[in-house]
Formats: C-alpha cells, structure tokens, sequence
C-alpha cells in the first residue's frame, strides 16, 4: 500500500459534522455586518510579501516571524496573508473605492496564514470574519464596527467574554507618549534585541510575554494618559456611542494589538473559557496604513473575529443549537421504477424549498433507514411498487415513528403544514 498522507502540521480542518457549525459560526457572524450596510470582498490568498512588511510593520511577530513567504516562478515575493485589513487597502486603492460613497464597508471570510506554534486555538491556517470601514473618522462608526462584532457573538449565543478597548490617540498624543516611553525604555536594562524591538515600535514591549520584561513595563507611562483634549473627547464619544446601544466594555490602557497599523479606538473581545488563545476577535482604527500603502491620507476601522475560536467557545459554554443541518425529508425508493419516481419527486420537493434527502443504490430497506436516522431528516417515506401504483405514501415522523397516508401530488402541501 501507498503512504498515506497528513495535514500540514497545526492547520484547522472541518468535517461533517462539525463543518456544518463552522458554517453556520461564519453566516451567524455576517449577518449584523449586512444589516449594516456592509458588501463581500472576495481578495487572493497571497500578495506582494512588501505589503505586509509596510503595512502590518516589522515590528510585529506577524511579519518578523510568522509569515509564509515564497518566491513564484517568476522571482517576485509572495507572502500568503496573515491578516485581511492590508489587502483590503490595497484593493480599494487599487480599484479607487476610495473615490466614490465614503465610508467604503466591506467585509470578508476565509482562511488566513501564520507559522506560529500550533496549540488548542492557534493554527497555522485559521479563519476569519472580519470588516473594514474606510473615509471617514467618526466615533459613531468606530460604535457601528465594534457593535457589528458584539452582535454577531450574541446571535451564537457566546457570553462568556469581555470587551476591552483603549485608544491610541491622534499623532501628537502618540508622540509625546512616544518620547517618554522611550525614554523610559532606555532606563531599563534589556537585552539587544529587545532593545532593537522597541526601536521599530516601543509599544510592542507591553506585549512581551517574559516576566521580567512584564514587570519592569508596569511602570511604563501609559499612553491613555497622555490624550490631548480632541482624543479624549473622540474616545469619550466613542465610549458613549457604546452605552447608548448596551454594549458593555472595560478599559484597558495596556492593551496593544499585535499589528502597527493602529491608531485612535483599538478593542480586543477576550473569551474567559479558552485558556492562552482567549483571543475571539479584535480590532480598531487605522489613521496611516493607507496613505502608507500608496493612497490617500484617509482613516478606517475594522476588526478581525477568529472564527476557530469563537467555535471553541461555543462548545465550552455549550451554546451549540440542535438541527444547524435541517433535513425535512429522506426518500427510500424500493426497486428501478421507484428509483425514477423518487428522483423526480425529491428534485420537485427540493424546488419547493424542502430539504430532502434520497438514498442511493440498491440498498435493502434496514440500511436506508440507518441512512435517514443518521441524516436527521424530520420525516421519511418508503417508494416501492405498491406505492407507486396507489399514489400514497406513508409519512413517518422520525422521531416518534407515527406515520399518516399522503397521496404523493400532496405530500409537499402536508409538508409544509408540519414545518
Ligand atoms: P488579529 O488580532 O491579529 O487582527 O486577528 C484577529 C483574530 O483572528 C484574533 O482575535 C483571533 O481570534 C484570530 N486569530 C489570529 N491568529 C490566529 C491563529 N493563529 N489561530 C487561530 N485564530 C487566530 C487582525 O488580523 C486584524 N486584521 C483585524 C483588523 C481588521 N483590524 C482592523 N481591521
């Protein structure tokens, strides 16, 4: 026998049946975004790798270490993309949607690259939903996007998580911080590539995972405290926009996300129940990236929701709903002419608007059954000659084995009395 083959080390899969949650996880999360307004971008996989190390910034672990980067046959660099918000820039300067209705709202799903240490809730291939809002700075929208997220958890039935935001202020608020921190950085004693780090991007030593970093940082000024008057009253609108439409959150002025690009209002939705990758989604405004991509000077805000995490999340709180794959009815044909009967009249019921399943081959009649209690079909009948010749089916409730007569020409009209 050949070798089989395995999964690329630490990618996510999703198989029948846990497939069907996946799917119904990413259309739940869309549907507060379509409500708002926003349309599908549908962008490829990889892009120029510059791109990402412009965009996203080489500060960041994303782009210094966790980046799939290949040379095509033609010698250009190629990175498959780790994040959504930078190809969406490029896009719409590529494409000038930039030039027509301010904001552009767009939203996106799909897979995701970045070599990171496999764990529970960390992959190599992840997915995710997100949305970006781009032209206009309004703490309103910047309310909108991350209520679009808020919304789309409670629709799963995800509860067990909070919501942390901060802001990062406009560019003088950021440099004075900046000034300060630095200073403050160079009083420490660290090492030669901590120091580099924080050269490309100071922040970044708030998120440094090494104990001793993480206490010599707790003294470190915040930048919270250094908002001038129109930052403050920006994210005190913000913070308002969120009350008025009950959307709780707590204030994190430590918080730093992971790509350089973020400026102003940055939130970050943390599930209680998922250990290390508590992460389920996180966000905020982008003052620079496109201009720093090629475009005009234009804000936006969007966020990113992982979709793997917020499916763990709802198995560890256990808000999974019954009948994600609703089956209204499985037909089992007995013999060649059933077959024939059977296939028309499941391809009518389906044009109807029914969910109907058949079963295939010349399966003995236990088999078939098997078959449709596994499909969880709500209803099945049987088509063998009798039948056919009477026009009348029995219509058998699976799940309390009742069954009544139904002519054939009446079975979708009985169908959807009982649905
Ligand atoms: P991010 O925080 O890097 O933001 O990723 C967003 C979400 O993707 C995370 O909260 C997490 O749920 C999920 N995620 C990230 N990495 C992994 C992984 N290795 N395995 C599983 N899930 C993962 C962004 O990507 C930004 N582009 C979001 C954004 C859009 N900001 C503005 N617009």
């Amino acid at each position: 026998m050949n070798p089989k083959f395995q999964a690329p080390k630490g990618v996510s899969e999703y198989l029948p049946p846990r497939s069907n949650l996946f799917d119904y996880v990413s259309r739940t999360l869309t549907t507060p975004a379509l409500a708002a307004g926003y349309e599908l971008i549908e962008l490829p996989i990889f892009e120029d790798t510059e791109l990402f190390t412009r965009g996203v910034g080489e500060s960041t672990d994303v782009v210094s270490k966790e980046m799939y980067t290949f040379e095509d046959r033609g010698g250009r660099s190629l990175t498959l993309r780790p994040e959504g918000t930078a190809g969406v820039m490029r896009a719409v300067i590529e494409h000038n949607l930039d030039r027509g209705q301010l904001p552009v709202k767009l939203f996106y799903r799909g897979p995701f690259f970045r070599a990171e240490r496999p764990q529970a809730g960390r992959y190599r291939q992840f997915y995710q939903f997100g949305i970006e809002a781009i032209g206009v700075n309004d703490p309103y929208l910047d309310a909108e996007v991350i209520g679009i997220a808020y919304a789309g958890y409670k629709k799963l039935g995800v509860s067990n998580f909070s919501l942390h935001i901060t802001s990062l202020g406009d560019a003088e608020s950021r440099k004075r911080h900046r000034e300060d921190l630095v200073k403050f950085i160079e009083s420490l004693n660290l090492d030669d590539e901590t120091k580099n780090r924080a050269a490309k991007n100071p922040l970044r030593l708030f998120d440094d995972k090494r104990d001793d970093v993480r206490s010599k940082m707790q003294s470190a000024p915040l930048l919270l405290d250094y908002l001038n008057q129109e930052s403050m009253e920006n994210f005190a609108a913000v913070q308002a926009a969120l009350k008025s439409i009950n959307v709780p959150f707590e204030i994190n002025p430590r918080m730093v996300r992971g790509l350089d690009y973020y400026t102003g209002t940055t939130f970050e939705f943390i599930h209680n129940g998922l250990g290390a990758q508590s992460g389920i989604g996180g966000g905020g405004r982008y003052d620079g990236l496109m201009e720093t991509l090629g475009g005009q000077n234009l804000s936006g805000i969007g966020f990113g929701l992982g979709i793997d995490r917020v499916l763990l999340a709802m198995e560890t709180e256990g808000c999974i709903p019954e009948n994600i794959r609703y089956v209204d009815l499985f037909v089992i044909p007995l013999g060649v002419a059933a077959q024939s009967t059977a296939f028309t009249l499941v391809n009518q019921l389906r044009t109807a608007g029914f969910v109907v399943e058949q079963s295939f081959g010349d399966r003995a009649l236990k088999g078939a059954m098997k078959a449709a209690d596994k499909s969880g079909a709500r209803f099945s009948i049987v088509i063998g000659d009798a039948e056919i010749s009477s026009g009348t089916v029995e219509l058998k409730e699976m799940s309390t084995g009742k069954a009544s007569s139904v002519t054939l020409s009446a079975l979708a009209s009985e169908l959807a009395k009982l649905s």
